[in-house]
């Protein structure tokens, strides 16, 4: 353990994602990969090699917890020697997966290799639904993937995707974690940026959903029915103020893409302005406290008004950038989600509109037959 002692103790990250793939079987209509996932320069996967480099470099850095993530990483044949390097610089484990590809005898290989959670994602409590949404035929093989993790003796959470059109069945979906013996449960709102944002109008809650969702959360919660605890926040077209997204631009996390690009989180891809560098060609280490892209938006130099003056802005560091992009065409601003944003007007609106409109969800895969310009302006 000493050799893997962290090089420098303040700013340290904590978290690694390692999105192995952005391959997947599903093709949900929030998935939060990039629009342009079929690109080519994403399909040109890190070597395990480089992956075990990575995980080193980040224990190294001293990040103590690691998710595997995609895409499916489970399609990445090479997942239990990664799992294995993991476990041997003592690094806490979660695959996060939608449960399809895990049979018995990959899950008793991961486990054996040192693999500490896995957490499965549920679209719906209802297989009619829930097979709607992921695009496939797979409800049934998700609750087996649930069972084969539960006999294993590993920690199960669940993460169930709110959004309007599943937030009503929020009462099964808690009754199906029980069934489950689900440790923990991610009632997880929609994040509208990539697929999401395209959707925005088909999934924003009503404030009706949302006040009943919140009593019946309440209620879960007092039960006791997840022993580790259920996770819910309400939206963030519904704050009044942004959460400090990823705990801050470079301060928390670090999100390694399938092609190696580093990034401080899962959409910053979509900042053009931006070039994140590689783990081909730079070590974890320069990226972390040298790089121009995790330094571009860290602390508070960086804010104009009103963040500059605001006492929120080393709560919630002007909320998410990619976000405040997305919303206004300028990474820099305020994120139109706070109140006090010049453009929190495009927040209430986007509600407004959510609501007189019934529009179908378009899934990922036909979105990206569109290109990736038409399907953010459709
Ligand atoms: Fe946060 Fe900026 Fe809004 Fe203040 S003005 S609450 S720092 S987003
Ligand atoms: Fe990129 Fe919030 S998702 S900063």
């Amino acid at each position: 353990m000493s050799e893997f002692l962290p090089v420098k103790t303040t700013d340290r990250p904590l978290t690694l994602i390692a999105e192995l793939t952005y391959r997947c079987p599903l093709s949900c209509p929030y998935c939060s990969n990039p629009l342009n996932y079929h690109d080519k320069h994403y399909r040109q996967e890190l070597a395990t090699d480089d992956w075990l480099r990575t995980i080193r470099q980040a224990r190294n850095l001293g990040v103590w917890q690691l998710g595997f993530s995609g895409g499916e990483p489970l399609l990445r044949q090479d997942l239990e020697v990664l799992v294995k390097a993991a476990a041997q610089v003592e690094l806490y484990t979660t695959l996060v997966t939608a449960g399809t590809l895990l049979t018995l005898e990959r899950a008793t290989q991961l486990c054996h290799a040192g693999l500490n959670h896995i957490q499965i994602s549920i679209q719906d409590s209802r297989a009619a639904q829930s097979d709607y949404l992921a695009g496939i035929r797979c409800f049934e093989q998700k609750l087996a993937a649930a069972r084969i993790v539960k006999d294993l003796g590993l920690p199960l959470t669940l993460n169930f995707v709110l959004h309007r059109q599943n937030i009503e069945r929020l009462e099964e979906m808690l009754e199906l974690c029980e069934q489950l013996q689900a440790d923990r449960v991610e009632l997880a709102q929609t994040q509208y940026y990539g697929w999401a944002l395209h959707n925005r109008a088909a999934l924003l809650p009503t404030p009706q959903q949302l006040e009943r969702a919140a009593q019946i959360v309440a209620v879960a919660k007092k039960s006791r029915i997840c022993p580790m605890g259920i996770l819910y926040v309400i939206p963030d077209y519904y704050e009044d103020y942004p959460k400090p997204c990823m705990g801050g631009w470079g301060r928390r996390a670090l999100v390694v893409a399938p092609h190696g690009d580093v990034m401080p989180c899962q959409a910053a891809s979509s900042i053009p302005e931006i070039e994140f560098a590689n783990v081909r060609d730079r070590d974890l280490d320069w990226i972390w406290f040298e790089s121009p892209a995790f330094n571009r938006f860290r602390g508070t130099d960086w804010m104009s008004e009103p963040c500059r003056s605001c006492d929120r802005a080393q709560i919630d560091f002007g909320g998410c950038r990619c976000q405040a992009l997305l919303l206004t065409n300028n990474a820099a601003a305020t994120d139109p989600v706070c109140h006090l944003s010049p453009h929190h007007d495009l927040v209430v609106t986007a509600r407004e509109e959510a609501l007189e409109q019934s529009l179908p969800l378009v899934h990922r895969s036909s979105v990206a037959s569109l290109g990736v310009k038409e399907a953010y302006h459709k």
